[in-house]
């Protein structure tokens, strides 16, 4: 039995999830897998009710309750700077220490991309972001704040263990994937002191895979190269700050934020689902947010179970709903976030049907 907590949060992240949860109640049904989930409260409404973002005894239920994750989005213009989203997200972050972000990014119809056809169809990235430290850690702090003589510093972060963990990630996932190659991605001639950090690590863990090509990219020659040679790279490996901007540029290339899913995981110990797309006050309510990040997050956290069928039908359904047309606005379709989610539940259905024969 799978426990999951499911956590709409705010804005389109309860009309998203509502699809993604069409999509589970499909594969509880059909699949061979026992899957259980409840609904989480937290988000802006329970903060601006209660005072409350999250407490210790919650993060230690989803902590020890559950075998995963799967959050809307968290960022409601009424909290002011947040608060309740950063106690949240980067909360379960830090206290389930998930250090790998993972956000596959791939072409699936040319004419989402951006990119001139020919070039952009080939996209398949698989890019690992580190997602404990670097400069997002935290560490810092100014002087003389508000004054003309004002001084800020932000700490950027690195650690052998941290580096060691990331790196072994990306190279295992490439391994067991059948991929040819890897892509280290650093700014080591400016930053000197971490990016030789990440360069002797790196060279300790690439021994352990001597059969992948690995190739070191500078992160301003790597977004020329996304965009000159989307084709060309496979898996990504880089430092969190890096990993955040190569990862929305990949995202822009394949069709935008409504498709892009993402995997925040501990392998072997806990992991969290949210797509890469915040709560779009602009669209909550209107019935026009695409649910396919959502539910290809569905996607990820049944492989992350072993469940290699279920997520396949999930993939192949949101493929065949945007070969058919079916889609919102933002992929220039007239399909309502209901009536996506509701076709792509039907296909999965359909294709676990033909499954069991
Ligand atoms: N992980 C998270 O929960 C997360 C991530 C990013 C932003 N946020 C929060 O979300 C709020 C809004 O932030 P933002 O506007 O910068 O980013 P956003 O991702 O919410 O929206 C950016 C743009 O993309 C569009 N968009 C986003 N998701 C879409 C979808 N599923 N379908 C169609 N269009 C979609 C929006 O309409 C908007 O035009 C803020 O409070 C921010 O802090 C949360």
């Amino acid at each position: 039995m799978a426990r999951i907590a499911l956590i709409p949060g705010d804005g389109i992240g309860p009309e998203v999830i509502r699809e993604a949860e069409r999509v589970l109640l499909v594969i509880a049904d059909l699949g061979d897998l026992s899957l259980e989930w409840d609904r989480w409260a937290l988000g802006a409404d329970h903060f601006l009710e209660t005072g409350s973002t999250i407490t210790e005894g919650e993060f230690r239920r989803l902590e020890e309750d559950y075998d995963a994750i799967l959050l809307g989005a968290l960022g409601d213009p009424r909290v002011p700077g947040n608060q309740h989203a950063r106690d949240i997200l980067l909360g379960l972050r830090v206290r389930l220490d998930l250090f790998v972000n993972y956000r596959p990014c791939r072409v699936v119809r040319p004419e989402h991309s951006p990119l001139k056809a020919a070039e952009g169809s080939r996209m398949d990235l698989h890019i690992f972001r580190e997602n404990t430290e670097g400069i997002y850690g935290g560490v810092g702090g100014s002087l003389k704040t508000g004054t003309p003589d004002e001084v800020a510093i932000q700490e950027d972060i690195n650690t052998r263990k941290g580096v060691e963990r990331i790196l072994r990630a990306a190279f295992e996932f490439a391994e067991r994937e059948g991929r040819r190659r890897i892509t280290v991605v650093d700014k080591a001639n400016a930053m000197p002191f971490a990016g030789g950090l990440w360069r002797r690590t790196l060279e300790a863990v690439r021994s352990d895979h001597p059969g992948l090509e690995v190739e070191l990219m500078y992160v301003d020659a790597m977004v020329m190269d996304m965009v000159r040679r989307p084709d060309h790279h496979e898996v990504v490996v880089t430092s969190n700050l890096f990993g955040d901007i190569l990862s929305d540029l990949a995202a822009a290339l394949v069709g935008g934020l409504g498709l892009a899913p993402s995997a925040n995981l501990h392998p072997g110990r806990h992991a969290l689902f949210e797509p890469v797309h915040g709560s779009a006050p602009d669209l909550a309510g209107s019935d026009q947010a695409n649910p396919m990040a959502a539910i290809l997050c569905v996607a990820l956290l049944l492989t992350h179970l072993g469940e290699w069928g279920p997520a396949r039908a999930v993939r192949a359904a949101v493929e065949a709903a945007m070969e058919e047309g079916v889609v919102t606005p933002d992929l220039g379709g007239t399909g309502g976030t209901g009536e996506v989610g509701e076709w792509i539940a039907e296909r999965v259905a359909n294709l676990l049907e033909e499954a069991h024969g």
